[in-house]
């Protein structure tokens, strides 16, 4: 009798146990928050590349053709790499608060989204062509740059 109770009581906490760590690993490879975070990741590696040539426009940091060039590059580069399924349906701050900032604006304009996504695009493009031609070069790509993130993150992005 107090043995089967014993059995009892320790199956039902091997079962708990299961249920837990099955969470747990459910949670840490929900693809949506993956996404999230791979989209979050290429937007930091943006602020990273994008935050230096700003300074030097500013002047806060000393031109660096090279430096600019370069920095110019990664983001040409970053333009390039593929952000397939990084944006779900449904990934929004609405469903995923904890994790997203970004609106559901953002999948409800597809078209407004797709241009916010061009006009930055072209300003890279710019950009690329004007870093490391000198810091009047550089200051008259900037500020079309510095309107795209803007531009998007206003429509799109969440405060
Ligand atoms: C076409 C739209 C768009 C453009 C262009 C854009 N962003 Fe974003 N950005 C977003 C959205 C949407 C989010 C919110 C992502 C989320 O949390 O789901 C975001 C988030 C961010 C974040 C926060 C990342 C984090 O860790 O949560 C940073 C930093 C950022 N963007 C920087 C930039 C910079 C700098 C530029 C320009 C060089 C830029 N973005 C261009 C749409 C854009």
């Amino acid at each position: 009798m107090k043995k089967t109770l014993l059995l009892m009581l320790m199956s039902t906490a091997l079962a708990m146990t299961n249920v837990t760590a099955h969470e747990a690993h459910a949670a840490e490879k929900d693809p949506v928050k993956k996404a999230i975070k791979a989209r979050q990741a290429a937007m930091v590696l943006r602020s990273w590349y994008a935050g230096p040539l700003f300074g030097m426009a500013k002047g806060d940091i000393e031109y660096d053709s090279e430096w600019a060039s370069a920095l110019a590059g990664s983001l040409k580069a970053e333009l390039a790499m593929t952000g397939r399924g990084m944006w779900p349906e449904e990934s929004d701050y609405e469903n995923y608060p904890d994790e997203s900032r970004s609106l559901p604006e953002l999948w409800l304009d597809p078209e407004g989204a797709q241009e916010a996504g061009m006009a930055y695009a072209d300003a890279v493009n710019e950009m690329a062509n004007a870093a490391g031609e000198g810091l009047g070069a550089l200051r008259s790509a900037v500020g079309q740059l510095g309107q795209s993130c803007k531009g998007c993150h206003e429509s799109y992005r969440a405060e």
